[in-house]
């Protein structure tokens, strides 16, 4: 059980400063529980007290996960002078203060960024002791030998860092690439440029990189480019579980 200010209650939910809530709260269209209410520091169950603006509900959610298709061209920050972010991309009804990646994706990179405000959970699955799995697609400039796979299964060394096992396999001849080779890559850990570098200390070159999963959750194959979507409480949970 929670209980907040009413103001904070209405910033946080619709996305708009605590001096608007104060103002909106000032207008008596705010309700609680059917019965108006015009203080800002009335104190709000978060877990039974039904808000209202007029006659719609504004129902409470503490913490927003996002599903994020990325598209080259964009950052992986929450904001930036120069260039567009993952989080300029998230849709104005999922917008609201504290948005952040959870991980980053290169500028060049395609794929599933996650973006919620849940300082805990994107601590949790960053955190290297949890090992969630992330799977790419990766277009090469040449085709890997039996050599190079059995040394990605044992753990690259990357002169600073001994990495830990990632998997690779064929897929096919990329097509919108020149016909070059795309593999999967499973790995385990996000270090900075992590597949650019174990691809580079093999002497090839990643051409396309593409996320497509997040522990047991798969990029949905309905966001085109540059699209988002929040996640329920049941994909949340899969993010951290290790089956597929
Ligand atoms: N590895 C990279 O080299 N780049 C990414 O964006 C993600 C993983």
């Amino acid at each position: 059980m929670e209980k907040i200010r009413l103001d904070k209650f209405l910033s946080s939910q619709l996305n708009i400063s605590r001096t608007d809530a104060k103002k909106l709260i000032k207008s008596k269209t705010v309700t609680v529980n059917g019965t108006g209410v015009s203080k800002a520091e009335f104190s709000v169950n978060t877990a039974y007290d039904k808000v209202c603006v007029g006659s719609k509900e504004v129902s409470y959610k503490k913490y927003i996960y996002i599903m994020l298709n990325k598209p080259k061209g964009v950052v992986s920050a929450s904001a930036s002078e120069t260039d567009v972010t993952v989080v300029d991309l998230v849709s104005e009804s999922l917008k609201r203060s504290g948005l952040f990646p959870a991980g980053r994706l290169d500028k060049d990179t395609t794929g599933f960024v996650l973006i919620t405000d849940d300082g805990e959970f994107a601590h949790n699955i960053l955190s290297p002791s949890h090992h969630i799995e992330k799977e790419y697609e990766v277009t090469l400039e040449r085709e890997v030998s039996g050599d190079e796979i059995s040394a990605f299964s044992e753990g690259i060394n990357l002169g600073d860092i001994l990495l830990k096992p990632a998997s690779l396999d064929f897929l096919q001849f990329n097509k919108d690439r020149e016909d070059k080779p795309q593999y999967s890559i499973v790995i385990t850990e996000g270090r900075y440029h992590q597949i650019k570098r174990m691809f580079a200390s093999t002497g090839n070159k990643v051409l396309e990189l593409n996320r497509i999963r997040m522990g047991a959750l798969r990029l949905d194959k309905s966001l085109d480019l540059g699209e988002c979507r929040e996640l329920s409480d049941e994909e949340v949970e899969r993010i951290i579980q290790r089956k597929i």
